[in-house]
């Protein structure tokens, strides 16, 4: 087991790439607090987990996306899970983006998964690390916050607006000796994207979960692209000079 990491608590604990680093937390021997909205998902990975070599695994179901029930998920890890050391916030949504320009319900409700949910459950948990002046934040964003573009600005920019808010938390958390990592993956094989085309090129969940354990487990760096070149990538897209990029169609 990491000397650093022994309680892990995951918001979002059925997504596919969460699913992953629960695997490889799970052989390390941690101890997990898993949260999501299905309750008879959340009891199938607690066997499977726990067959892995998991310490301990415990359930708390709620829907993250509603600010409503952050205060009793809170307490619940508070009362069975309090020395927690590492907080993962996994779960965010992805709609198709010309449903969000038709409605601005689900424009509203993307940025509400993606973002203002998002924060303010970091904002909860980052104030008890902060007080406790210990243990580490991270939270899943997007290389496509990175910059807007057409096919799906508004998931970007809830992604991007994430991006942003975690980076003045940890200028905030800093003092305290709390790390937050901003996790940026590239396209990935989940459930998220298995309808795109060229969905079989994107990377394998395994890798990415690997590399951020990895995050996890070290020191550094503060912001992970997964895999890694997609921090080379990115560099070159952001270099593209605005009035050439509003003609690119993707
Ligand atoms: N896959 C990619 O290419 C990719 C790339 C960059 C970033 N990401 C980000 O990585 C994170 C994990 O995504 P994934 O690829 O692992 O996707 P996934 O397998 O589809 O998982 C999505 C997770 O979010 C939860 N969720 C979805 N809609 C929700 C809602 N309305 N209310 C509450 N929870 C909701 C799901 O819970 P249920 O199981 O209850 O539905 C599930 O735990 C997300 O933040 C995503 O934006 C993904």
């Amino acid at each position: 087991m990491t000397a650093g990491m022994k309680k892990v608590v995951i918001l979002g604990a059925t997504s596919g790439i969460a699913l992953e680093v629960e695997r490889q937390l799970a052989c390390r021997g941690c101890e997990l607090l898993l949260v999501a909205r299905s309750a008879q998902r959340l009891a199938e990975l607690r066997s499977d987990l726990m067959a892995r070599g998991a310490q301990q695994v415990l359930t708390c179901a709620a829907n993250l996306a509603s600010i409503q029930q952050h205060a009793s998920v809170f307490e619940f890890t508070c009362h069975n899970f309090y020395d927690f050391d590492t907080v993962l916030l996994a779960y965010g949504s992805m709609h198709e983006q010309k449903d969000s320009e038709r409605s601005i319900d689900v424009l509203v409700e993307e940025l509400q998964i993606n973002f203002v949910s998002a924060s303010a459950i970091l904002t909860l948990f980052g104030a008890d690390l902060e007080r406790r002046r210990t243990g580490c934040l991270a939270a899943i964003t997007s290389v496509a916050g990175d910059r807007g573009r057409r096919s799906n600005y508004v998931y970007g920019s809830a992604k991007g607006a994430l991006s942003l808010f975690l980076q003045g938390l940890r200028s905030r958390l800093h003092p305290a000796g709390v790390r937050v990592i901003t996790i940026k993956p590239g396209p990935v094989q989940t459930p998220m994207t298995d309808h795109l085309p060229n969905a079989a090129r994107f990377a394998d969940p395994e890798q990415v979960g690997r590399d951020i354990v990895d995050a996890l487990e070290r020191r550094s760096p503060d912001v992970l692209y997964t895999p890694k070149i997609w921090r080379y990538v990115m560099a070159a897209v952001q270099q593209i000079p605005e009035t050439i990029f509003k003609r690119l169609s993707f």
